[in-house]
């Protein structure tokens, strides 16, 4: 499979066509940003990094029946992924209490939520990514409300599927962002599972080992993540 013409760059990944039409390359490049962009980094290693953990989270998401965009690993941070038509929304799952809805709420920083919160938001960097529900997604078009109950499901089911697998390596999922998209009108996930997507907290310490260290200008960024890849026996080289 050859990589072909740069597609669409995003703040941290970059999308590449095959040969193939229906097969893209996605490269985890090193950088990293918030405020929606305006603070950006970068961090050796850290495509790799999160090349492979995404990889290894969404094969165990895969063999648990959930369909998702890999085909196979392309290079150290490369993966071959399915060309789906992604849909412009943000799905969160929140088991504890942290960023924007400690923001928003006032709640404790770490507080359980049980059941754990759902929060939609549109993709849209200009306008911080605003909240939104299922009316909008009907007005505007963005998704069917067939394909949105689908997403809401897969996002729960890997919440469940997850939280096993963190819990058994000393680690807190404390929330997790996903995005979908449609292949051949069946839902896929789609995008990353990452420390750059997901709140992780040591079970012991509750120190962070997610971008949370670089929202709050804390080190230890690349060795919190190599950290979460080690204990879940992710090889790295
Ligand atoms: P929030 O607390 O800022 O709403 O974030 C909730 C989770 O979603 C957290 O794990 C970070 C992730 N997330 C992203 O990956 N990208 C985003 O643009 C946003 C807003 C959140």
């Amino acid at each position: 499979m050859r990589k072909m013409m740069e597609l669409y760059r995003g703040k941290t990944k970059t999308l590449y066509s095959t040969d193939e039409p229906d097969l893209l390359v996605l490269e985890f490049r090193d950088d990293i940003s918030a405020l929606d962009g305006k603070r950006v980094d970068q961090f050796y290693r850290k495509g790799l990094i999160n090349n492979k953990l995404n990889y290894f989270i969404m094969s165990k998401l895969q063999k648990a029946g959930i369909p998702t965009q890999i085909k196979e690993l392309y290079s150290h941070n490369a993966t071959l992924v399915k060309n789906l038509k992604m849909v412009p929304l943000e799905f969160v799952l929140r088991n504890r209490a942290a960023g924007s809805l400690v923001k928003r709420l006032g709640i404790k920083e770490g507080t359980v939520l049980c059941p754990p919160v759902f929060d939609l938001f549109f993709k849209n960097d200009g306008k911080h990514d605003p909240m939104v529900n299922s009316s909008y997604c009907k007005t505007f078009g963005w998704v069917s409300q067939h394909h949105l109950l689908c997403m809401r499901k897969i996002i729960f089911q890997s919440n469940d599927i997850l939280n096993t697998l963190f819990s058994e390596i000393g680690v807190i999922l404390v929330d997790f962002k996903l995005e979908f998209g449609i292949w051949k009108d069946k839902v896929v996930l789609g995008d990353e599972f990452s420390p750059d997507s997901a709140r992780l907290w040591d079970k012991k310490t509750l120190n962070k080992m997610d971008k949370d260290l670089y929202r709050q200008a804390q080190v230890g960024l690349i060795e919190a993540y190599e950290e979460v890849a080690n204990r879940l026996g992710v090889k790295l080289d």
